[in-house]
């Protein structure tokens, strides 16, 4: 059998915590403290595998609309996960970077997300971009503000812009997404990486995040293995 192909850049929307929670008769926030659990283990089996770089959605801008009982629980949970958790990850020497707006993040987390950012700065085994309050649309909007900033300035012209060089103003200096999964059965995307999946290969899988284990990781890299991926081209 040939090899199997690895995307460099896998990126997951992990969707479906508190339904999963719902289910066992349980809060909400207990799914998000097993999705936290499942999230350590992908990460370390994307880097055996071969990744290079695992984006996710961790919280998006919009999700500031939920009760603040669950915003409040996700905030204290990532200062956790940041401060004293996410062992295997540092264990495993794998990087952690930041997508995503400071505003209206509390320096609590900001301070939390800042020290692992520090801790992590010179693993080499992959890296972990974490998008926390994190919009794709704003994500554009906040680029274009600093292309903008850059050409008042004088340190970049109108004519140098193109889209290699526009890449360079997101949140991070990232690949383009080679596989996109969301798990939980629902088949949109939600503002996540808009400029960074323009050829991305989708999976979606009915599976709650929770549950999305090493198998179904490989189940998606299998499917992604079908894909003829043309990039426009024609046969
Ligand atoms: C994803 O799970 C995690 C976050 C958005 C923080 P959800 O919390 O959206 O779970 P469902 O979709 O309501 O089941
Ligand atoms: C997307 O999930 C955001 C994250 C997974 C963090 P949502 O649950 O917020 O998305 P919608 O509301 O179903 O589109
Ligand atoms: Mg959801």
């Amino acid at each position: 059998m040939c090899e199997l192909k690895i995307p460099n850049h896998l990126a997951i929307i992990m969707d479906g915590n508190g339904r999963w929670a719902t289910k066992l008769g349980k809060k909400r926030s207990y799914g998000h403290l097993e999705g936290s659990k499942t999230l350590e283990d992908l990460a370390v089996y994307s880097m055996k595998l071969g990744v290079k770089v695992l984006s996710v959605y961790a919280f998006s801008t919009d999700n500031f609309k939920r009760s603040e009982e669950e915003v409040n629980y996700l905030m204290n949970l990532f200062i956790k996960l940041f401060k004293t958790k996410l062992n295997k990850i540092l264990d495993n020497n794998i990087k952690i970077v930041f997508s995503g707006r400071k505003e209206p993040l509390n320096k609590n987390v900001l301070d939390a997300m800042e020290e692992i950012t520090e801790k992590t700065k010179n693993n080499n085994n992959g890296i972990l971009n974490i998008c926390l309050n994190y919009g794709g649309q704003e994500e554009i909007v906040d680029g274009v503000i600093r292309v903008i900033n850059d050409i008042e300035s004088g340190k970049i012209s109108k004519n140098d812009l193109n889209k290699d060089l526009f890449s360079k103003y997101l949140y991070q200096d990232l690949p383009p997404i080679d596989l996109l999964i969301r798990t939980s059965g629902e088949y949109r995307v939600s503002n996540f990486m808009l400029y960074q999946m323009s050829y991305s290969e989708l999976y979606f899988t009915d599976v709650l995040f929770p549950d999305f284990n090493e198998k179904e990781l490989d189940k998606a890299i299998e499917s992604y293995n079908k894909r003829d991926r043309r990039f426009g081209n024609a046969k």
